[in-house]
């Protein structure tokens, strides 16, 4: 592939041979496969999308993988108790509720039912307070995936100004977080800033995490910059595209991730590095 291009689907293979290698190890030693259970609740059919993607990936790297498909009248009580079930499971060492949940749930108070070492997403806020003060446990996925990726080009953090468009709490909060913690300085966006397309003409990294077709154009972009694009949106014509203009920002970037075949396949390969972390967390064994 163009040197320009960090390849998710080649970064996150790097990571998935390692975790395969080491449940192969654990497979060898005679311990106990590593199982992460997938809790979907309703049938958004992006939702099911995500949930077999998550499935196939345990498969690959023969991780265990659970499904609890449940109705999208399940009420809160119902849901707690799946996962208080799941968090006194010693054979499961992961949970992901995945979201969004339907409206009448409270996802807070889900997310922090799940214990905090059996938390892959690193959504529940014990872990999300952790990475806050520099001591993380469990990281969100898709953050830590574009970590990956931008160490592989050896990345020097330390006087890069990095533009991260969106706030949310899966994808721009915590990229603040990782990047502030590696010494970048960061400004964030949300839809109401005033002079984005300056602030995404200084910047030496542009993250684009905010579900806008196409919304972030090369000619806005600083030359020499680094343009990692978190967007998955569905155009009418069927083809996927990200937030940022892949062919306009190529021209412009130093290093640019496509879409699809860039942050996705990360943001799963970090899944699985996170159960068998949780894994490790769990027993308490180093392997
Ligand atoms: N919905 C969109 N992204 C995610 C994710 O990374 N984890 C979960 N649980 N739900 C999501």
């Amino acid at each position: 592939m163009n040197e320009k291009i960090l390849c998710g689907k080649t970064l996150s293979q790097q990571i998935l041979d390692t975790v395969s290698d080491e449940v192969e190890n654990l497979r060898v030693n005679n311990q106990r496969q590593p199982a992460l259970a997938v809790v979907l609740v309703g049938s958004d059919p992006a939702s099911q999308v995500y949930v077999r993607n998550k499935k196939n990936a345990c498969e690959k790297v023969a991780v265990k993988s659970l499904e609890y498909i449940l109705p999208a009248e399940t009420n809160q009580a119902e849901l707690v108790n799946l996962i208080q079930q799941l968090n006194a499971d010693e054979s499961v060492d992961g949970i992901l509720v995945q979201l969004p949940l339907p409206a009448h749930l409270d996802s807070k108070l889900i997310i922090d039912s799940i214990l905090p070492n059996k938390d892959v997403d690193g959504f529940h806020r014990y872990n999300m307070g952790s990475l806050a003060l520099k001591d993380p446990n469990i990281c969100p996925c898709t953050p830590h995936g574009v970590m990956y990726m931008l160490d592989s080009i050896n990345l020097e953090y330390h006087g890069k100004h990095a533009v991260i468009l969106g706030t949310s709490n899966i994808v721009g909060r915590p990229m603040a977080l990782e990047l502030i913690n590696r010494g970048a300085t960061v400004t964030m966006c949300n839809s109401k800033t005033c002079n984005v397309v300056e602030l995404i003409g200084a910047a030496d990294i542009v993250i684009a995490a905010i579900g806008r077709p196409n919304f972030v154009q090369g000619a806005w972009l600083k030359p020499g910059c680094i343009a990692i694009d978190v967007g998955i949106n569905r155009l009418d014509t069927g083809k996927l595209c990200g937030d940022i203009e892949f062919t306009s920002a190529f021209e412009r970037a130093q290093y640019i991730t496509p879409v699809p075949g860039g942050v996705g396949p990360m943001t799963i390969a970090m899944l699985l590095k996170n159960t068998l972390h949780c894994y490790k967390l769990n027993t308490r064994k180093e392997v």
